[in-house]
């Protein structure tokens, strides 16, 4: 197949585009930069671009047939998004609409959504399934949600089959030490954590130790890297042979609390560094878990790197590798 990876330069984006690669199809990069890294695109040519800009769709998609359209490209972070909404409605909604309606123009019919388990809000009940209430508490989860209700209607209307992926935590990098995340600035547990015990940070502060959780600290659901694309790959053949469009909640369905990730990633990396008690983050639910079960009966989707430690141990290897002085 040929599968257009719009923001193939960033996290996710980039291990999507190997495993893709290497599983024969041809694939090709849009992403213009602004969070990814051109030494992240492995595999395939990288067109440097918007996805908002319809001279570059036009030009890709009238020198390519893409049989399908995986799209990656949006702002993450939950607090930026709090305080600059207009950066978020503009990429997350207005630049991904333009991408659809090239796609309708073209008549590309298959694309792929990252979503996320922030467009479900506060949890009412834990795990989440599909059919828990969509009530996000902030931008971030609101761009999201608004492109899935955008989807829904583009299927209807036009006939564009979407499956939308609701990530819980992505975490961990490419077994290969090829790829690992790179976000700057860097937001996220896991590389925070192994930061500090590679010493390029002074500690890790966990936001918060009195939430209703046995340790005091807030719960997530940590889902590989590879796992997570591959459910992509499972989510693409569905929709391709089934024609219809669908929504899952990916997560191992575990949750570990952050002080059970910081004392996993201790033992990993053998490394001993501070951790600092601070207050809350806001907007910080205590627990966030996927009930997965949809994903893992109609994709026969099963994560393999289901141990908090082996996801922990990619991610160490990529931080001694990449970022070794
Ligand atoms: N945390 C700390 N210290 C840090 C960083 C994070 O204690 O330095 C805690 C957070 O408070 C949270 C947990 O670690 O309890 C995980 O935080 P992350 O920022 O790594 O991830 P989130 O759960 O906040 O966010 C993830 C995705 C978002 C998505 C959200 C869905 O990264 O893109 O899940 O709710 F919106």
């Amino acid at each position: 197949m040929k599968i257009l990876v719009v923001g193939g330069a960033g996290y996710i984006g980039s291990h999507m585009v190997k495993q893709l690669a290497l599983s024969n199809n041809e694939v090709i990069t849009l992403d213009n930069l602004s969070c990814g890294y051109k030494d992240a695109v492995k595999y395939g040519e990288l067109v440097i671009g918007d996805l908002g800009d319809n001279n570059v769709l036009n030009q890709l998609f009238n020198q390519h047939k893409f049989d399908a359209v995986m799209h990656f490209a949006a702002f993450i972070e939950v607090g930026e998004s709090v305080i600059n909404p207009g950066k978020y409605y503009h990429n997350n909604v207005c630049n991904t609409q333009v991408l659809l309606d090239a796609m309708v123009k073209y008549d590309i019919k298959h694309f792929i959504f990252s979503s996320t388990a922030a467009i479900f809000g506060e949890p009412q009940y834990t795990p989440i399934n599909e059919a828990h209430p969509q009530n996000p508490i902030n931008p971030y989860g609101r761009t999201k949600l608004m492109v899935e209700h955008m989807l829904e209607d583009y299927d209807t209307a036009y006939g564009l089959k979407s499956t939308c992926l609701r990530y819980f935590n992505a975490a961990g990098a490419d077994p290969d030490g090829e790829l690992g995340e790179r976000h700057n600035p860097e937001s996220h547990l896991v590389p925070l954590i192994l930061q500090a015990a590679s010493g390029r940070r002074a500690d890790i502060k966990i936001f918060g130790q009195d939430y209703p959780t046995e340790d005091g600290t807030c719960v997530r659901d940590y889902v590989h890297i590879n796992d997570l694309c591959e459910a992509h790959s499972l989510a693409l053949a569905k929709m391709q042979k089934t024609g219809s469009s669908a929504r899952y909640n990916l997560g191992n369905g575990k949750g570990f609390s952050v002080q059970q990730v910081i004392d996993t990633s201790k033992k990993v990396s053998g490394k001993d560094f501070n951790v600092v008690i601070t207050d809350r983050r806001a907007g910080d639910p205590a627990v966030l878990v996927a009930d997965s079960t949809l994903a893992r009966d109609e994709l026969n989707w099963s994560p393999k790197f289901d141990q908090l430690e082996t996801i922990i141990e990619t991610a160490w290897q990529w931080e001694m590798n990449f970022f070794a002085q």
